[in-house]
């Protein structure tokens, strides 16, 4: 079993297991749906929002405060006859020692199970599929032998529209709140009489009413109930010992002004071996459509008994499209349950809604989400090609884009980051290949910035908007960044060029190339093999270092990245894509990729680039002014060691490949979890390298492109199942000890029952595939051209 000295892999249930709550960091989880979203730490930490974490929270976290995943959704039970009182989910009554906690983080859902006083308190946190509205389903046992009489108090703190603006000008703010106890449904109704939609932050603040209305319920008879926040905790007093939990006397305030939180009283009599089950729970609807009334279908157990085998059911759908059996037990884990989950969270959360993102910032980044499909594209296409256009309204006619974008608010901003257009060919390219629907091409999206064009004319455009941005010496410039948002003063005089990004353009060429070919346009192809075949030239003529390729060339010049730097002397993407894009020269290639080994591997994967700076370098940027060892400044940068798999896998250092794989995983790089710190189970952006005294540490748990990088490349170039524009391209490049790897595999609506034999213990090579007992000439399967909707593949490496 998959453990540390905090919890533990449940890979049946597919959950992890918290068992001791005093973890290094708050380790949380997503309940979420398209519209309704919240994150869940261990402790009933978190904050929920509709549509947008910015634009529409609905309740509350707070910032820059320790412990930082407050407050949270609590439910506090009271022991009438003592007076003592404690939560189902530790937080915030930190100080009991109960004599039992167990915390299951699973698939959308979160489950705590807390003992003391001889209650067995169980709740299980989650959000429907298909409602706008979250459940807490709680269950309170007697374990004693006699009647106890208790207390329940559900809580949580609510905010109700901007969070920007509740963190700016809160005593402003408050003065526009309407919360009610509904006698009918015995719930407080909750709405606000104004929604701060701007744009940017502003002191105007706009004449508009929030839409929603929110109620807060609980299935138990309502014996009190409080909406004013100061009047529920009382004076000097905090979320851990609310003074109307502790006197047992609600207010009963209904608020119009102040903070508003959502409490409610019930008591109740637990007889000896008895369960009391009931349910929490928060409904958002539109002011014009709501009908109070509804909230009473949720009471019931059988709709929330419904609701959660929905939930079940989606999962099990969603894992059904991809599923190994590999040697490796911590390789299975990862890729059958908490790689393919953590790749549909940054689907939805893009690198907005956590803990270390906060909602307030970023929105959706156009890069990220282009990249941030790899995952969901195999089991929801239909989502993932709703996403793409959605995205493509921020594209403006010359192909540049926006570099990031705000769901509700509909714009974000223009920062002239060379690469972000690039990444549009690069998703619509990698949606093409799973599904072979060419009629989103066809499509007509409007630009950002005037009329419409199809898809495709998209496409094209992004790319020759990247072609156009070179210099006289036919390499991209840099403009203010690359996908290293770090190398931001590189070239502010606008000359200064990015290596990484020429190999990232050579290789978005090279994938549109095959997408031209695979379309039968030869005009296409022949104009971009025109244009790689010169980039090729001028980036080997101009960026090769000796032993490796430099990152960057500044306005004037000069390099960066070269072995005169005695800061930042190599980077890792530089070489990586120079394998990846095909443009290195064999030796090259081989050579950039040991500089890389030798300079960069650490015990978590791969450095980003070093020396990390130490000195502030003007002439490169934010990079610079970051500690050494952390974040792009030489960390571990999960998802650029990530391309180190991938380059090392196509030059065919597969055993090089697994070996930083393998540290790479989270159950590995976090072994040492009290210098790790973050969840074991998902993928942080960082891990700090050996360049700073909290070396192993890492942070920006969940919301990392290395999600879907470690995903995509573990099942597209490791295990070798490959979605390509002409079916699937099978080229495993396995551990030679390894035996056999079975894969199933979801594609075009087939299921392909795939068997890798690898009898001869090579690392790649494919002497034969059989697809249903016949063999089979091509590489490509293409599921169309064989009967039946399972197909049977039986790979024979050697
Ligand atoms: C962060 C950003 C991502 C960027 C990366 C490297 O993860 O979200 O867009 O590429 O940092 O700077």
């Amino acid at each position: 079993m998959l453990k540390n000295k905090y919890g533990y892999f449940d890979t049946e249930r597919r959950e992890f297991v918290i068992t001791d709550p005093r973890t290094p960091r708050p380790w949380f989880n997503y309940m979420w749906n398209e519209r309704y979203a919240g994150l869940i730490s261990h402790t009933g930490g978190g904050f929920s929002y509709l549509d947008s974490p910015r634009d529409n929270r609905l309740t509350r976290m707070r910032y820059n405060t320790l412990p930082w995943d407050r407050p949270g959704r609590y439910v506090m039970v009271k022991d009438k006859e003592s007076g003592e009182y404690w939560s189902l989910s530790w937080a915030p009554t930190l100080n009991i020692n109960y004599d039992r906690y167990e915390c299951r983080h699973g698939m959308g859902y979160t489950h705590i199970v807390t003992e003391y006083k001889g209650i067995r308190g169980e709740i299980t946190y989650f959000v429907p599929r298909d409602e706008t509205g979250e459940i807490w389903k709680v269950s309170l046992t007697n374990l004693a032998k006699y009647p106890q009489n208790i207390e329940i108090y559900a809580f949580t703190e609510l905010l109700m529209g901007n969070a920007l603006n509740d963190l700016i000008n809160q005593p402003n703010d408050k003065h526009f709140t309407d919360i009610r106890f509904d006698r009918d449904t015995q719930s407080l109704v909750a709405t606000r009489r104004y929604w701060v939609l701007n744009k940017k932050v502003s002191v105007v603040q706009p004449n508009i009413d929030w839409k929603y209305v929110l109620q807060f319920s609980s299935s138990l008879n309502v014996t009190g109930f409080d909406a004013g926040l100061d009047t529920f905790i009382g004076k000097w007093r905090s979320e851990s010992n609310p003074l109307a939990v502790e006197t047992g006397k609600m207010f009963n305030t209904e608020i119009t002004a102040g903070d508003p939180v959502a409490a409610l009283q019930s008591k109740e009599k637990l007889e000896p071996g008895k369960t009391l089950h009931f349910s929490v729970l928060m409904k958002v609807s539109e002011k014009g459509s709501v009908n109070l009334g509804e909230i009473n279908a949720w009471k019931s157990e059988g709709f929330i008994d419904e609701k959660l085998s929905g939930l079940q059911q989606y999962w099990d759908d969603y894992f059904s499209v991809l599923q190994v059996e590999t040697p490796d037990e911590k390789v299975n884990t990862m890729l059958n349950i908490w790689n393919q989950y953590q790749a549909a969270v940054t689907f939805d959360m893009a690198r907005n809604s956590g803990y270390y993102h906060g909602g307030l910032l970023f929105g959706t980044g156009m890069r990220d989400q282009f990249q941030d499909i790899l995952g969901m594209v195999m089991a929801e296409p239909e989502r993932v090609r709703k996403r793409l256009l959605n995205a493509l309204q921020f594209q403006f006619k010359d192909g540049s884009t926006l570099h990031n974008f705000f769901k509700l608010a509909g714009t974000g901003e223009r920062t002239r980051h060379s690469d972000t257009p690039l990444w549009i060919p690069f998703g619509l390219i990698k949606y093409f290949s799973e599904t072979g629907d060419t009629s989103i091409f066809e499509e007509t999206v409007p630009y950002h910035d005037a009329d419409a064009g199809t898809v495709y004319e998209h496409m094209v455009r992004a790319m020759d908007y990247a072609i156009s941005e070179t210099t006289e010496r036919g390499l991209p410039r840099i403009m203010n960044g690359d996908w290293n948002d770090t190398l931001d003063h590189i070239g502010p005089k606008g000359n200064g060029e990015t290596i990484w990004g020429a190999f990232f353009l050579g290789y978005i060429l090279k994938e549109a190339i095959s997408l031209f070919e695979f379309r039968n346009e030869p005009e296409q192809m022949k104009k971009y093999t025109a244009v790689y075949e010169k980039l090729k030239h001028s980036i080997n003529e101009l960026a090769w270092a000796g032993d490796w390729y430099v990152r960057a060339f500044r306005d004037n010049g000069q390099p960066v990245g070269t072995p005169g730097d005695d800061q930042g002397q190599i980077f890792l993407n530089a070489q990586t894509w120079s394998v990846i894009s095909g443009m290195a020269p064999a030796e090259r290639g081989d050579s950039a990729l040991k500089s890389c080994l030798d300079k960069l591997e650490t015990p978590y994967g791969m450095q980003i680039c070093w020396p990390a700076y130490r000195r502030i370098d003007d002439t490169v940027g934010l990079i610079s002014r970051c500690v050494p060892g952390k974040k792009e400044n030489g960390a571990v940068f999960n998802h650029a060691s990530a391309w180190f798999v991938l380059a090392a896998l196509m030059n065919g250092q597969v055993e090089d490949a697994y070996r930083i794989y393998l540290k790479m995983l989270p159950v590995n790089s976090g072994a040492d979890i009290d210098r790790y710190e973050t969840e074991p189970y998902v993928f942080s952006e960082y891990v700090t390298s050996p360049e700073h005294p909290t070396e192993g540490q890492a942070s920006h748990s969940w919301l990392t492109g290395s999600a879907v990088w470690m995903l995509y490349i573990a099942y597209g170039y490791l295990l070798g199942i490959r979605p390509i524009p002409g079916g699937l391209l099978i080229d495993p490049r396995i551990p030679a000890d390894w035996n056999k790897v079975c894969v199933t595999r979801r594609f075009r609506g087939k299921t392909l029952q795939i068997m890798i034999n690898n009898p001869d213990h090579v690392n790649m090579g494919v002497k034969s595939i059989t697809v249903n007992g016949k063999t089979c000439d091509s590489r490509i399967l293409n599921p169309e051209k064989f009967p039946g909707p399972v197909l049977d593949v039986d790979v024979r490496m050697g």
